[in-house]
């Protein structure tokens, strides 16, 4: 019998086009799978810029990717060693799959976010399709539970275990500074009395900046956009200060915070971050999260980093998404700011689409903050 076919929207590199695929429903293969309704799918700047074909490639044998890595889905079939799903639960898969080295120590211990032979896979970007179809299939091992409750934000998971995921390597690097951690049993959190920046007040920024803020950071974001605007205004919610880098300096910024024991940066832009390195503080950690396009060189002030750099014991972060344990945190934290911020989190997403919106959504004008494709 040949499969049902299912709406899926994907690019064909060799003939440079983003279309509507008709792509052959999956079926269970192996006891450890589950068969996934999507329920939605984010769109972010990895998925546009893969439309302009820089990179993304399909699995073999296949002339097109299937994109999408931002996903909620509903169980709707288990095989038969799945052990904690069933169907009906709600599930968020994340993005990367290990590389079949039997030597890569983070690949076979499931931390595909550590792969060192760099030949993992990732679902939605490079050889293996990705969720922005009706449903799917994917092993137990890929997926995170996810509550009723968090139906409507739970999409925004991945994007957040970017920032869980930074955020837990920092506290690692901190260990090394005595009294970085703030251990009072007060419950402020343990980043209390602590600042931080966060750069740029897209989604990866606004969720990074939520997590700061619970635990327990002060927080500044620090973006393009003067006030007043509704990326400000949810800064504002949540407690946080929205500085504009229009109308404040690099320079000014540093005189405002205090000694800055973090920074968070959200830009995905070259000379901002590496401006804004010169005003990191003693002590202090900075986490890139960006992947910008390669362009020219910018000249930034190389040497003055530098010197801070090793005066001032500053420690660079990298973080690529996730493990388990990042998308469990980044589940738990969403409930977390749904009870204190409800209204903010739920304006992150601020469209909703249909499928046939895809095009408009990911080549037209970026517009809001998250939008995600619905597909139940
Ligand atoms: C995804 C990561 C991925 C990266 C680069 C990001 O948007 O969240 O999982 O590794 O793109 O491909
Ligand atoms: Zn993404």
């Amino acid at each position: 019998m040949t499969p049902k076919s299912m709406k899926a929207v994907g690019v064909v590199p060799a003939q440079r086009e983003l279309r509507l695929i008709a792509h052959p429903e999956p079926a269970l293969t192996a006891p450890h799978e589950l068969k996934i309704r999507t329920v939605e799918v984010g769109i972010c700047g990895t998925d546009r810029e893969i439309c302009t074909f820089a990179y993304g490639q399909g699995p073999a044998g296949s002339d097109y990717l299937i994109l999408g890595h931002e996903c909620l889905g509903e169980v709707t079939e288990v095989g038969a060693a799945v052990q904690d799903l069933k169907p009906g639960d709600l599930v968020v898969p994340s993005v990367r799959r290990p590389c079949a080295d039997r030597g890569c120590v983070p690949c076979r211990e499931g931390r595909q976010d550590f792969c060192c032979t760099w030949k993992f896979t990732e679902r939605g970007i490079n050889q293996v399709h990705g969720f922005m179809t009706e449903s799917f299939v994917e092993e137990e091992r890929y997926l995170t539970p996810v509550p009723r409750d968090l139906r409507d934000v739970a999409v925004m998971a991945e994007p957040l275990t970017i920032a869980e995921k930074g955020l837990a390597q920092a506290w690692q690097v901190q260990q090394r500074v005595p009294g970085w951690e703030h251990h009072s049993r007060d419950g402020k959190g343990r980043g209390f009395g602590r600042n931080a920046v966060v750069l740029g007040a897209g989604p990866i920024g606004l969720l990074g900046a939520m997590k700061l803020v619970i635990e327990g950071f002060r927080v500044f974001i620090y973006s393009r956009s003067a006030k007043p605007n509704f990326k400000a205004d949810i800064a504002a919610q949540i407690g946080a200060e929205y500085i504009s880098n229009l109308e404040v300096s690099v320079d000014e910024l540093a005189q405002r915070t205090g000694n800055i024991d973090l920074i968070y940066e959200a830009v995905g832009e070259g000379h901002l971050t590496f401006d804004v390195m010169r005003v990191l503080g003693i002590n202090g950690v900075y986490i890139l999260t960006g992947i910008p396009a390669e362009k020219a060189p910018v000249p930034v002030f190389a040497d003055n980093i530098m010197r801070h750099i090793t005066l001032k014991n500053q420690a660079i972060i990298g973080t690529v998404n996730a493990s388990p344990m990042d998308f469990a945190d980044a589940i738990r934290d969403l409930g977390e700011f749904k009870r204190r911020w409800p209204a903010a989190v739920g304006a992150l997403i601020t469209g909703r689409h249909k499928i046939d919106a895809y095009r408009e959504l990911l080549v037209g004008k970026a517009a809001g903050i998250k939008n995600v494709i619905e597909f139940a």
